[in-house]
């Protein structure tokens, strides 16, 4: 069982108050309100006794009568002052008008004025102290029988210890908290409950406090950490008291330990990052729809830093006609409602409009009250534009097959045409009508080379590897492209130095040539005049001692920026706007991989830029059947 000192406890937060007046009956009512009010009061009859009292006591504030019967309160008051300047000091008047010697006071206050006057003075001199209010009847009233209750309920643990650190008193929370029991600690160095690095410290602060009265400096950044009887360390929180017991001062600490408290940092701190280092964008909002918390993926999918919009209406993610969604969603939040996965719309810093697949769910208090949403965020954009990829690729699958079937039902009548001429250049006939009629010949000839070209780029059975020879492709892909490539003044060279012999899918190359031959036509357009195409047997440049073609494509065009290269591969990067779809180089190059073989590009802005292939001769592996997604423009048989 734990002895309460005789000494009373000062608790922490109570200030203590000395009220000095030859008025016993005054004295004594003046001391009732203010115990009242939750002071500690210290009561002197005379002025040398207040002097006393003064001096021995941690007195935060003195009421002092003015006029006493041996001396002036405002004497008192001086030698108060000169002592302890920063203690406030009440003088009491009889009159409205200020004392003499009102200046070696703090405030004087009329006694005629009624106690809330004095109370409300003496709170506005304590401006740091706060002040518990006791139940009605007041500590005092109740005695040490009070403090020993409230001693052994605390879950804090009370420690007294004189000025040597030696312990006088603990209360049975400190055993809860330090594992000592009583005979353990009482008479022991408090320096015992704190681990060692910080035991000296201790000693030369508190000595340094004994000394100067300056408090803490020492201690100022370190985090106290209490020491258990098994030598773990226990993070606390300590509050100091100080009261004086026959000239000795005592210290009262109340240790709180913060083990859990500190534990639910971690735990907040562990759940920060989980939701700072997501990729998807978590945002928290207030019911006002303002927001509260921004994390990393939101500063990505948005391009908004979390200091320049938090604080800010979250409604500035929405684009104009989604507000009156936003205003719904709150009132549906401030109902407890949430609402799961649904696709929206929002708007990045930059104005790209997001598609996102948002999650909201409403935040509530640690009493179940709404006080908020967080909205999770995913950016679907790119998903949405492979849908709308893939949903055109699935067109031109439809429209290849249909100019499959015309190309197919023009070769009939073209078949007739062609015999007609055939028959009118042996009939004997003018000059210049054989020339018509060769002209009208050659026509032909090209129609039918566009009807086999279109009917190739389907043919059924084609799929799958088969030797073939690059060449033969690329006239096939120049007689489809080239008017209309020489229609813009370019001239077209082909240089084969051997016929590019290859295994490979003859449907996927003509696919990987065609996308970089149009891609050089497009860069002509701008600006060039030259489109050279190159076959010629070579050694895989990356060494791997493979023989293999190379097929290089090259133009004098507008050429590429530096800054965009590393996003030439990547899907739906293009720089043609609503004319590309920027999935030519990716398939092109998902498609070179396929083969085992490799793409390079170099380019120099305004002077051109070339495309190299390299494929091998025979595959290594055989190829994968679906190493791509079906790509754009890769026409299924029809
Ligand atoms: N020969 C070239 N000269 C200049 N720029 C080029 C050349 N080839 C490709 N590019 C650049 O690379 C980008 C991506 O090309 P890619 O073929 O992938 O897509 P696209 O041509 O824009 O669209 P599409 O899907 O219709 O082919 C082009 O938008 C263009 O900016
Ligand atoms: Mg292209």
């Amino acid at each position: 069982m734990v002895t309460l000192p005789k000494a009373p406890v000062v608790l922490a937060r109570a200030s203590i108050i000395l009220c000095v007046d030859d008025d016993a009956t005054g004295i004594r009512f003046r001391q009732l309100i203010l115990e009242a009010e939750g002071y500690r009061v210290l009561v002197a009859t005379s002025a040398e006794e207040g002097m006393d009292v003064f001096r021995s006591n941690p007195v935060d504030l003195v009421v002092t009568d003015h006029l006493m019967a041996r001396t002036m309160g405002t004497e008192m008051a001086g030698a108060m002052k000169r002592l302890k300047p920063h203690v406030p000091i009440i003088l009491l008047t009889g009159t409205n008008s200020p004392p003499e010697g009102a200046e070696n006071a703090d405030a004087y206050v009329c006694k005629g004025d009624g106690p809330d006057v004095l109370l409300n003075r003496i709170s506005t001199l304590l401006p740091h102290q706060s002040v518990e209010l006791p139940p009605a009847g007041g500590w005092a009233l109740e005695g040490e029988e009070r403090y020993r209750v409230i001693m052994e309920t605390m879950s804090d643990a009370v420690i007294a210890i004189d000025q040597h650190s030696r312990i006088l008193f603990a209360n049975p929370s400190t055993k809860k908290i330090f594992g000592y029991a009583d005979h353990e600690l009482l008479g022991g160095e408090l320096t015992m409950l704190m681990p060692h690095y910080l035991r000296q410290r201790y000693r030369e602060s508190l000595e340094r406090y004994l000394t100067t009265g300056e408090k803490r400096a020492a201690w100022q950044g370190v985090k106290p950490v209490g020491l258990n009887k098994d030598g773990q360390e226990i993070p606390v929180e300590i509050s100091f008291g100080e009261y004086a017991k026959d000239g000795r001062r005592m210290f009262v600490g109340i240790i709180r330990d913060i083990s859990e408290r500190k534990q639910a940092e971690r735990e907040h701190a562990q759940l920060a990052a989980i939701v700072e280092s997501s990729n998807d964008a978590i945002i928290g909002k207030n019911l006002d729809g303002i927001v509260t918390a921004w994390n990393k993926g939101a500063e990505r999918m948005f391009g908004y830093a979390a200091e320049e919009i938090m604080g800010k209406p979250a409604s500035i993610l929405l684009p104009p006609d989604k507000l009156q969604e936003e205003s719904q969603i709150l009132s549906r939040i401030g109902h407890g409602e949430g609402m799961s996965l649904h696709d929206s719309i929002r708007v990045a810093k930059d104005g790209r409009v997001l598609s996102v697949g948002v999650t909201i769910s409403p935040i509530q208090d640690a009493h179940g009250a709404v006080t908020g949403a967080s909205t999770i965020a995913r950016d679907l954009t790119q998903v949405k534009m492979a849908e709308q990829a893939l949903r055109n690729s699935e067109k031109l699958a439809v429209a290849g097959r249909l100019a499959a079937t015309v190309a197919h039902e023009i070769n009939g009548p073209l078949e007739a045409v062609a015999n007609i001429l055939f028959l009118l250049d042996r009939a004997e006939l003018s000059h210049t009508a054989h020339e018509f009629i060769h002209a009208a010949q050659a026509e032909v000839k090209r129609i039918g080379q566009i009807t086999k070209l279109t009917l190739g780029f389907h043919r059924e059975g084609e799929r799958g590897e088969a030797e073939l020879h690059a060449s033969d492709l690329i006239d096939g892909i120049l007689a489809l492209y080239g008017h209309r490539i020489e229609s813009l003044g370019v001239a077209i060279e082909k240089r084969y130095d051997s016929a590019g012999v290859l295994v490979a899918d003859a449907g996927e190359l003509r696919q990987v040539l065609s996308n970089l031959i149009v891609n050089a036509a497009e860069a002509l357009a701008k600006k060039g005049n030259k489109l050279l195409i190159h076959v010629y047997d070579s050694p895989d440049w990356r060494g791997a001692g493979r023989k293999g073609v190379r097929i290089t494509v090259a133009d004098n065009g507008c050429g590429i920026p530096r800054e965009v290269r590393h996003k030439l591969f990547e899907p739906f990067f293009t720089t043609k706007g609503e004319k590309g779809t920027g999935l030519g180089l990716w398939v092109t190059k998902s498609l070179v991989d396929k083969h085992d073989g490799s793409l390079r590009v170099r380019s120099t802005p305004g002077v051109g830029t070339t495309f190299s292939v390299f494929l091998p001769s025979k595959l290594r592996h055989p190829p994968s059947p679906t190493l791509v997604p079906a790509p754009y423009g890769r026409q299924e048989a029809g």
